[in-house]
Order: structure tokens, then sequence, then C-alpha cells
């Protein structure tokens, strides 16, 4: 059966920096719903239209559309095995959505690991954090620096701030995790599948942690 991981956490916790580290590790397809979205901002798609003044807000960009992009990259041969989901789903009706999902492939979520970090942490990361135009390494100039600086040690390409990474914007991110997605930790606790991990470790503890929690699921 194919194996799906949900990583969970607030906006900074190093999810996209663990989802790497584990998709890596297992083979999998890592499923970034905010990478799907910057790539169709990058290519000025009509989705990528639709969903930059939610995501220059902080805002969620709506559960249809969300849910839309997400089912279409699950049906790609490349998640026959499985993947490692990354931002989705944020809401209640999207954890339901990608429930339906999964039992079209005979699936289902097999493990939610929650990064936790407490909001200070949350800041100081987003802050310093550099990312890498071509594939979306993530780098931070104090936590885990690249080696030559605004060049990514992956590919060589180019790193940059994000828009959504300014404080105020951050502020309102933290806020609509709170309000909108934490509601989750009680969704996948009630089933039985979440497990939480201390995000404030060093990125290689966190790792080891997570890997952990997957090998014993
Ligand atoms: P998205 O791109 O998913 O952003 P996010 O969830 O806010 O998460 P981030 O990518 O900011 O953080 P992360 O947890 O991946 O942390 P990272 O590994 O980079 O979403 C962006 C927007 O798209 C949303 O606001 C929304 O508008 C829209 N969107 C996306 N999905 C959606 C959905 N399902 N529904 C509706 N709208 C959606 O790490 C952060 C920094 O910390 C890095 O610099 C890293 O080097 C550093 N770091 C990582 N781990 C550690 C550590 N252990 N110690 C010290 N530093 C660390």
């Amino acid at each position: 059966m194919a194996r799906f991981y949900v990583l969970l956490g607030p906006p900074g916790a190093g999810k996209g920096t663990q989802a790497k580290v584990i998709a890596e590790k297992y083979g999998l397809v890592h499923i970034s719903s905010g990478d799907l979205f910057r790539e169709n901002l990058k290519n000025q798609t009509e989705l990528g239209k639709l969903a930059q003044g939610f995501m220059t807000r902080g805002e969620l960009v709506p559960d249809d559309v969300t849910i839309a992009m997400v089912r279409d990259r699950i049906s790609r041969p490349d998640c026959k095995k499985g993947a490692l989901l990354d931002g989705f789903p944020r809401t209640p009706a999207q954890a339901d959505a990608l429930s339906v999902m999964l039992k079209e492939f005979n699936s289902k979520v097999e493990l939610v690991p929650l990064i936790d970090v407490p909001t200070q942490e949350l800041i100081e990361r987003l802050s310093g954090r550099w990312t890498c135009r071509a594939q979306g390494h993530v780098f931070h100039e104090k936590f885990n620096p690249p080696k030559k600086a605004g060049i990514c040690d992956e590919d060589g390409s180019e790193l940059y701030q994000r828009e959504d990474d300014k404080k105020a914007t951050v502020e309102n991110r933290i806020k609509v995790y709170t309000e909108q997605t934490a509601p989750l930790i009680e969704y996948y606790s009630s089933r039985k599948i979440l497990v939480k991990i201390d995000g404030t470790k060093s990125i290689g503890d966190v790792s080891k942690e997570l890997l952990a929690a997957i090998e014993k699921a």
C-alpha cells in the first residue's frame, strides 16, 4: 500500500527542511502546497494569479482551489508509492478531502508528525530564512548558513527572501495557523496518528526524532 505522511506545524517550524530529509531517505515524493502555489505564481498561471493576494497577506488560499491542486498532484504516477505532504492539509475541510482522495487510491494517512516550535522562535527563523530559487532548498543566515552567502549549496542557484517572510505577514500567518490549522492537532490526535516532535532542537536532532517516529509507526 502507498504510504502517505502529513507534516504539520506552524510557519517556520521546519517542515520544508525536514521534508527534504525524509523524502530522500524513503524515496518519497515531497509535495509542498506552498511550493506548488509559488511555482504557479512564477509561471503566472491563472491559479498563481488567484493565490498571489492570499499569500501576500498571509491568508489561506480557498479550500476548493487548494484541494483541486493537491488532488491533481497526488494523482500523478510518481505518487503511486506514496508521498510526504508539507503544508497540506491546513483546515479540517482539506483533511476530510485528503482522506476521501486517498481512499480512492486504497490508501490513508499513516502518520502526522507535528513539529512543535514556540512563536518567538518562528519569527526569528522566518526573518533569517533564505530560499533557493531553483528547487526550494532552505537555509538560515544564523542556524544553517550556506557556504557562500546568496548561493545555494545544493545546486548553485540564487537564494532569495520570500515576500511573505516580512514581520507583519509572518505574524498574520501564525495567527491564521492558530485559528484555522491548529484544530488539525485534535483532528489527527483523535485518529491516533499524530506524533509530537520537539522542533526546537538542532536540524539534525529533529531529523533523528522524525525518522525514529516514522520507523516506529
Ligand atoms: P508555505 O510555503 O506552506 O509556508 P508555511 O507553512 O508558512 O511554512 P514555511 O515554508 O514558511 O515554513 P517551514 O515549516 O517549511 O519551515 P522551513 O523548513 O522553511 O505556505 C505559504 C502560503 O501558501 C500560505 O501562507 C498560504 O497563503 C498558501 N498555502 C500553502 N498551503 C496552503 C493550504 N494547504 N491551504 C491554503 N493556503 C495554502 O524553516 C524555516 C527557517 O528555519 C529556515 O531558514 C530553516 O533553515 C530554519 N530552520 C529549520 N529547522 C530549524 C531548526 N531545527 N533549528 C533552527 N533553524 C531551523
